[in-house]
């Protein structure tokens, strides 16, 4: 069965960024000129995944303002003939068919991919994380949905990380599938997991992969979700689901596989890393790369801040 749906969790508290995300999501901090959330169903979208679902909650409703249309700023950009900027805002209505369910607290990314069950029913379905970014111009998801079409069960991204920051993620031991799996993909870039871990020390951490925000699951996680206990930080953990996941038959949705990602990618949930996404693409903007990259050569080299002094 292909993969058609894509569920987007974004009902997190963005604690890590307050004050900024006291009254506006996360998601839709801007990165450049385009909320970050919007980036993510863009690749949604250009994986071929029409069928958007939202896990928003409290505070969220601003998400699917963004997403819908927006008729009064339409007609007065299409009175003034500002044709550019129209486009742009109706981008973002045109992406993929946008659905939304309310997560009714935030008690974790397992409980918040539990919520798109009714959405989702019996088909393997994709999950992104609503502020985690991956470079439209490196390819993981198309890849992920290969390998789910070619070995069957789940699939997560994987990335390698020096074993000092291995505890902001979850982590699993892994065993190279050997061989090509798909031909979009070279070999030894697919592993069997086992043993996942949320958060590891670096001392208990099964590897130095860390499972970042891509998945391709089986709807057989669902069953596994309702008996997921709270785990770390009394959340309900997509991992701890996934740990239980791995260890089920085959035959009965079960199997985790994980593809390695080595191309460009950010959480902007994080301060440090939203920076980093936005320099990055304010680098490679079509209208402000250009000005932007002098002035921050400029900068670099100290110009820029002795003049301000
Ligand atoms: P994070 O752990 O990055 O989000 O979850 P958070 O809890 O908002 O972060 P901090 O630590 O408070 O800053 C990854 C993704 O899962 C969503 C988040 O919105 C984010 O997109 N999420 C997390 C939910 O939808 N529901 C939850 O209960 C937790």
């Amino acid at each position: 069965m292909t993969v058609t749906k894509a569920v987007i969790p974004a009902a997190g508290l963005g604690t890590r960024f307050l004050p900024a995300t006291k009254a506006v999501p996360k998601e839709l901090l801007p990165v450049v000129d385009v909320p970050a959330i919007e980036y993510v169903v863009r690749e949604a979208s250009a994986a071929g995944l029409s069928n958007v679902l939202l896990i928003t909650g409290k505070t969220k409703g601003a998400i699917l303002d963004h997403f819908d249309r927006a008729w009064d700023v339409e007609a007065l950009l299409e009175e003034k003939g500002d044709l550019t900027r129209l486009r742009a805002i109706r981008q973002s209505a045109e992406l993929a068919i946008i659905h939304a369910v309310r997560q009714p607290a935030p008690r974790g990314l397992g409980h918040a991919v539990l919520c798109a069950k009714e959405h989702v029913g019996d088909e393997p379905f994709a999950v992104l994380l609503g502020d985690d970014l991956i470079d439209a111009r490196d390819p993981l998801l198309t890849n992920m949905i290969a390998v789910r079409q070619a070995l069957g069960g789940s699939v997560v991204a994987l990335m390698r990380v020096p074993r000092d920051q291995i505890s902001l993620y979850g982590s699993a031991a892994a065993e190279p599938v050997p061989g090509v799996v798909t031909p979009e993909l070279p070999a030894g870039s697919v592993f069997r997991l086992s043993e996942l871990v949320e958060k590891p020390s670096p001392a208990e951490a099964p590897s130095d992969f860390a499972i970042i925000g891509r998945y391709v699951l089986d709807p057989a996680v669902f069953a596994v979700l309702e008996e997921t206990a709270p785990g770390r930080g009394g959340e309900i953990q997509l991992t701890d689901a996934l740990a239980a996941l791995a260890q089920v038959d085959p035959a009965a949705g079960g199997g985790l596989h994980g593809v390695v990602f080595s191309g460009r990618r950010y959480d902007t949930g994080d301060r440090l890393d939203y920076l980093k996404a936005v320099v990055r693409m304010a680098l490679d903007h079509p209208e402000l790369g250009a000005d932007f990259g002098a002035w921050l050569t400029e900068f670099v080299d100290g110009k820029d801040r002795d003049s301000s002094q």
